[in-house]
């Protein structure tokens, strides 16, 4: 008899990595495949931080600082909030694993928009809890008044991914800071920032100030895309002492590793290296846009390092073939069917070179 697993297991839906089928992604690092899967940075970590890296790979036999207290400091001497509001995480995902497992249970529900990122629908089947899925509004952007709609007294997290994934658009900060104000304060509002420093137009200063006056916001955002550092697993949280003390008690101790911890310091120690590869992504975007427009495509207006694309009228039929054309040519991108947006495809931005045999074969693809 096999063994029996508990009743939530059967439910969760899993998260399929960005790789192409019967490859690992080692395969696809070491191979001249173009990685546009993954919203990763197509620039490796800087040479400083794989020097400090190695040299710390050293002292290995000892533990983590399990409370991340160097980088802490500095991210809250950045942020302007006190070291005691900044979780470090393993990954920012393990910061939404434990507002699950914090915040819900049955009988409780957790509200976010849809299409969203893909470890959401993951949160409630964890918990036991409800989930209501919000659909985008016009333009594929977060419909917050019908977000506020959804929320009842069971709800206890909301989450807001903004910029959101897969669609790349965004919601300014006026229109989040009157949503949050309007949120009952015992509800969590998770801030889900992972694309905030791709120039959305707004100072990432602004949630910060949003977070001052309403304890119940959580920021989240990451090392994984604009510092490079997504192997590392690597986020943090800017949120209320009570809530990181909720995640530090049911997360493993030393959760985020010696060398991420030495990683992100030392990657934050370059900070106007990181700003000229952000503008060296959004420049790519501006290209990258541009050329989509002129293949006849429509794109949203991304805020993000990615982009997503309509296929048109009969997009969804035509997904699989283009998807699979690209790979053919060596370029790796997310079918929008599997991300919650059929007949679209999520295409990462990668260097000039890459992005430029991305649009050949994407125009190749479109011709037949
Ligand atoms: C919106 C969003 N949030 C969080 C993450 C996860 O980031 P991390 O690598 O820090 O776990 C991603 C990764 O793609 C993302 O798109």
């Amino acid at each position: 008899m096999p063994v029996r697993f508990n009743s939530r297991i059967s439910s969760i839906p899993g998260y399929t990595p960005g790789v192409p089928k019967g490859k690992s992604a080692t395969e696809v690092a070491s191979s001249n495949l173009a990685q546009l899967a993954s919203n990763e940075s197509p620039f490796p970590p800087l040479p400083e931080v794989v020097a400090a890296v190695a040299d710390a790979a050293a002292s290995m036999n000892r533990y983590p600082d399990p409370m991340a207290t160097d980088l802490r400091e500095v991210l809250a001497q950045r942020d302007g909030v006190d070291p005691s509001e900044v979780l470090v995480a393993n990954g920012s995902c393990e910061v939404l694993l434990g507002a699950a497992e914090t915040l819900l249970e049955p009988g409780t529900s957790v509200v976010y928009s849809w299409p969203a990122f893909s470890m959401y629908p993951i949160l409630a089947p964890l918990s036991g809890s409800d989930e209501i899925r919000v659909p985008l509004a016009d333009g594929d952007v977060h419909d917050l008044d019908a977000m506020l709609g959804a929320i009842t007294e069971a709800t206890r997290l909301v989450l807001v991914c903004n910029p959101n994934n897969p669609t790349a658009t965004y919601r300014d900060a006026d229109s989040i800071a009157r949503f949050v104000e309007a949120v009952p304060e015992d509800v969590t509002v998770i801030l889900d920032e992972a694309y905030i420093d791709f120039d959305t137009g707004d100072d990432p200063a602004a949630s910060i100030e949003l977070f001052r006056r309403h304890p119940n916001v959580v920021i989240l955002r990451t090392f994984s895309k604009a510092h490079s550092l997504a192997g590392f697993r690597v986020g943090y949280a800017i949120c209320s002492p009570a809530f990181r003390a909720a995640i530090e008690a049911v997360r493993q101790p030393f959760s985020v590793n010696a060398l991420a911890q030495v990683a992100a310091l030392e990657s934050m120690r370059h900070a106007d290296v990181i700003g000229e590869r952000i503008a060296t992504v959004v420049a790519e975007r501006e290209r990258i846009q541009s050329a989509l427009g002129e293949l006849g495509l429509e794109c949203t207006d991304s805020k993000t390092n990615f982009s997503w694309v309509s296929l048109g009228e009969g997009g969804a039929g035509e997904e699989e073939r283009v998807v699979s054309e690209l790979a053919g040519a060596g370029i790796v991108v997310r079918p929008g069917g599997l991300l919650g947006g059929p007949g679209h495809l999520r295409i990462s931005y990668g260097t000039p070179e890459e992005n430029d045999r991305m649009i050949q074969a994407l125009e190749a693809s479109l011709r037949d």
